[in-house]
């Protein structure tokens, strides 16, 4: 029999996949589950339910780390932001499937399988960087059947798989952010109810109180918070904890999907927009307009690179060379106040820092006001021919 490995969470569509998987494809299933900092019972759960379905083989793989280090930091580097939405799902897609892919390769298997719908923008994701990586077949048997929600219960209930309880939303979680989509979200006059949001405050209980934190970068990534240096993961998590206590990061948007569908979208990305309003701060004061203005560009094409599950395109390597050659100099400190829901940068430094105190200062003498004269005398030299154009016509 010819073996296939799973993507597994352990939730309706995957458990739903293993047993389609043996039935209708007539394969041996090993399940595998990455973390890339889901919740800890989102990691236990996989391996308990592929032991109750039937003793799968099944593995669990820490990626956490590199998620940090190889997909959100170049993200913060290169501020890739998807119609407001940082890409924490996005990111993560293309390393799940790369550790899936180690998987299959491991145990010699044919074939990869997810349990994506049709509808979404995973299935893209996820089988871009399978087919750019291997020549392994991959299968989607809730796509490939075409299955609606109640189908899929109904088969459910007939191979005994626990149907899950009464769960509102679809949430996926990781290091980076936390999306939650579906049911009444659908509608999007509705406002999403307060129990939507997990890892921020209603404004009307974060702390009265402002708080300051210390943001340090080395080379356009985060490494230490209120002078600390912290492994990437936990600096993550703790600036999670730190601006989702006062209320930031929370997300409503209208987003358009891959295939040109629109859907409403909430997110909670506290760490996200902390470490990206810091970043930004650090650039103003270390990048010259003209990188600015440029890494601007690359930041939209960047994030519609994520988005759209091209993280194999090459232009995704040549922008991140152009971004790590200019990042070199991000490096310094950035205090950000953040208070009810609301953050500003108060203060930042860099050794490479591009403001000069002195020059801009009204009692500095270096810039002699007289050379200016000529530069300002032709400055809107257009502007001024075309009013004289125009003043001839009438
Ligand atoms: N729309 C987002 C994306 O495509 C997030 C989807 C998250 N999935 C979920 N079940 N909430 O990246």
């Amino acid at each position: 029999m010819d073996k296939v490995v799973l993507a597994f969470s352990g939730g309706l569509d995957t458990s739903v996949c293993i047993k389609l998987l043996e039935e209708k494809y007539n394969m041996e299933v090993i399940t595998a589950c990455v973390d890339v900092g889901q919740p800890r019972d989102e990691i236990e759960r996989p391996a308990m339910v592929a032991k109750e379905l039937g003793n799968y083989r099944h593995y669990t793989v820490d990626a956490r780390r590199e998620f940090a280090e190889d997909y959100i930091f170049p993200a913060i580097k290169a501020n890739a932001v998807y119609e407001g939405y940082p890409l924490s799902t996005a990111l993560a897609r293309p390393l799940i499937a790369k550790k899936i892919v180690e998987v299959a390769e491991k145990e010699g298997a044919s074939a990869i399988a997810h349990g994506c719908t049709g509808k979404g923008n995973d299935q893209f994701r996820f089988e871009a960087v399978i087919r750019s990586t291997t020549d392994l077949d991959v299968i989607a048997p809730i796509r490939d059947l075409n299955l609606t929600r109640t189908e899929e219960m109904e088969y459910a209930r007939s191979c005994g798989i626990p149907l899950p309880s009464d769960k509102l939303y679809s949430i996926d979680e990781n290091l980076w952010g936390r999306a939650i989509e579906g049911d009444i979200l659908e509608d999007p006059m509705v406002e999403p109810p307060e129990d939507a949001f997990e890892w921020t405050k209603p404004i009307h209980e974060t702390p009265e109180d402002p708080e300051v934190i210390e943001i340090g970068f080395h080379g356009g990534v985060p490494v230490a918070l209120n002078g600390e240096e912290l492994e990437p993961v936990e600096l993550i998590g703790l600036a999670n904890e730190v601006a989702g206590k006062h209320g930031i990061g929370r997300v409503d948007i209208m987003e358009d999907r891959i295939i040109g569908m629109k859907s409403r979208e909430i997110y909670e990305t506290p760490a996200a927009f902390l470490l990206l309003e810091a970043h930004r701060g650090l650039e103003q004061l270390t990048l010259t307009r003209s990188e600015l203005r440029f890494a601007d560009i690359i930041s939209s094409t960047y994030a519609e690179l994520v988005y759209s599950g091209l993280w194999h395109d090459p232009l995704r390597e040549d922008l991140d060379m152009a971004v790590n050659h200019m990042q070199r100099r991000v490096t310094g400190t950035v205090r950000v106040k953040l208070h009810r829901g609301s953050m500003r940068v108060i203060g930042r430094e860099s050794p490479y820092s591009l403001y000069s105190e002195e020059i801009v200062s009204f009692e500095d003498k270096t810039l002699d006001q007289r050379e200016m004269a000529g530069m300002v005398k032709n400055y809107a030299l257009q502007a001024a021919i075309y009013s004289r154009v125009c003043r001839k016509e009438n």
